[in-house]
């Protein structure tokens, strides 16, 4: 079963105030949502594997643990997944990143892909699925059905702030994709806008309207 994980760190509690706040600049919104999404890497690679390996300390020969090796990927839900990426390679620098874009079909009101490149080797990877909102959960799981599709096999859910509309959705759609979050909120608004939120990370992270 999918767990869920809140991050109630101070630090990111602190910064998601000042990122929901309508006052904060394009900028300053940038930043912010890049340095949360360096201490969620922190926490969300908890469970990454070790391993020993023997060194020599100015002092004695030691054994010291390293990361096993596990390959990551990144993929980013266009556009505003891409804001949370170059603060996840501060601490994940080599991870690849892969991309997948939705538009909503019109009629059916349903995430369509359009867009997809993944790393060749998708199903050696463990991928961290990126979206600052998880809304009503149809893009995430519909980018979770994109790379599964295509061979992934371990793969995490991560964002700033979520709906419990939007959670419950990806837990009942992806029972094996844990969901990592900043922030749970009340609820959705007849707009689609997660309350209180933040408004539309997009615009608010690339200065568009
Ligand atoms: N997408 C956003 O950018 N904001 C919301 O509140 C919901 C979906």
């Amino acid at each position: 079963m999918a767990k869920v994980y809140v991050f109630d760190h101070p630090l990111i509690q602190h910064k998601l105030t000042y990122i929901r706040d309508k006052n904060t600049g394009t900028k300053e919104f940038r930043e912010l949502v890049d340095e949360v999404a360096t201490l969620m890497a922190f926490e969300i690679t908890r469970d990454m594997s070790l391993e020993d390996i023997d060194i020599e300390t100015p002092v004695c020969p030691a054994k010291s643990k390293v990361l096993s090796g596990k390959k990551i990927g990144i993929v980013p839900i266009l556009r505003a997944g891409i804001g949370m990426v170059d603060g996840i390679l501060k601490l994940i620098p080599a991870a690849k990143v892969g991309h997948v874009g939705l538009y909503r079909d019109p009629e059916t009101l349903m995430p369509v892909e359009y867009y997809i490149k993944l790393p060749s080797d998708v199903e050696e990877r463990d991928f961290i699925v990126v979206d600052p909102m998880l809304a009503t959960g149809g893009s995430a799981i519909e980018a979770i059905n994109s790379l599964k599709k295509r061979g992934a096999k371990h793969i995490k859910f991560m964002c700033l702030i979520a709906a419990p509309e939007g959670v419950e959705a990806v837990k009942a759609a992806h029972s094996d994709v844990d969901i990592y979050i900043a922030a749970l909120d009340e609820k959705l608004n007849d707009h689609g806008y997660i309350v209180p939120g933040l408004g539309d990370a997009g615009d608010r992270l690339f200065g568009t309207k």
